[in-house]
């Protein structure tokens, strides 16, 4: 495993449950890079939004600009009700310019990888090495199911195949920074992997492209 250069940035983008985040994990690991997972600055924002009984986008804003890193070790980040109000948040335009900072000074001081929708279409268009991940729908929702199953949380197959559905749509056709691949992103389809596979055949793309830097 070839060690990373300064300042490296890898983005990987993909929907829900695509194995996009424990694959970033490790490949912050193996590549010794600070790891961001972007979700959970929507995650924190939404969960602020419904402490506070709120249902509307200027009630987001306002919890954006008051956003620190402590909300971010929050354990109740996760839950169904959170999913929901995150993809909501997601959507407001002056949310995502807000963390959009936060996302940028994150990678300066010494590269990042960071996952997410738009890290390598809006947040880090120049970055050197862009994934995108995805799985199908059915592979999806059995990880997520067997996740909330493994936390306690009393749920079916259906509803969270019904669920992630219901949030790719939104994710995929909102005006603000859609979900979608980066034209030079290498595309990693999980559905046949599991987390081994997935990450040999990630960090196999990053040396390539390194390689050739
Ligand atoms: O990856 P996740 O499920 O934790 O993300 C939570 C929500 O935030 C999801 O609906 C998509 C949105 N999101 C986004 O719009 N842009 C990002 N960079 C990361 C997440």
């Amino acid at each position: 495993m070839r060690s990373a250069p300064q300042k490296l940035v890898i983005a990987i983008d993909g929907p829900a449950a695509s194995g996009k985040g424990t694959l970033a994990r490790r490949l912050a690991g193996a590549f010794n890079l600070p790891y961001l997972d972007t979700g959970l600055l929507y995650r924190a924002v939404a969960r602020r939004v419904l402490d506070a009984g709120g249902t509307a986008a200027q009630d987001a804003i306002a919890q954006a600009q008051s956003l620190n890193r402590v909300d971010l070790t929050r354990t109740d980040l996760r839950t169904p009700d959170v999913d929901r109000m995150a993809s909501a948040v997601a959507s407001i335009a002056e949310v995502r310019a807000i963390l959009l900072d936060f996302q940028r000074d994150f990678a300066t001081a010494s590269g990042a990888v960071l996952d997410g929708r738009d890290i390598g279409t809006i947040v880090f268009p120049g970055a050197p090495v862009k994934l995108y991940v995805t799985a199908s729908l059915d592979v999806r929702a059995a990880r997520r199911h067997a996740e909330r199953a493994a936390s306690g949380i009393d749920t079916t197959l259906a509803a969270v195949r019904d669920d992630l559905a219901a949030r790719d749509e939104a994710d995929r056709t909102r005006a603000a920074a859609p979900l979608k691949p980066a034209p030079d992103a290498h595309r990693l389809d999980t559905s046949a992997m599991d987390a081994d596979h997935a990450f040999e055949a990630a960090a196999a793309i990053v040396n390539r492209t390194l390689a050739h830097l």
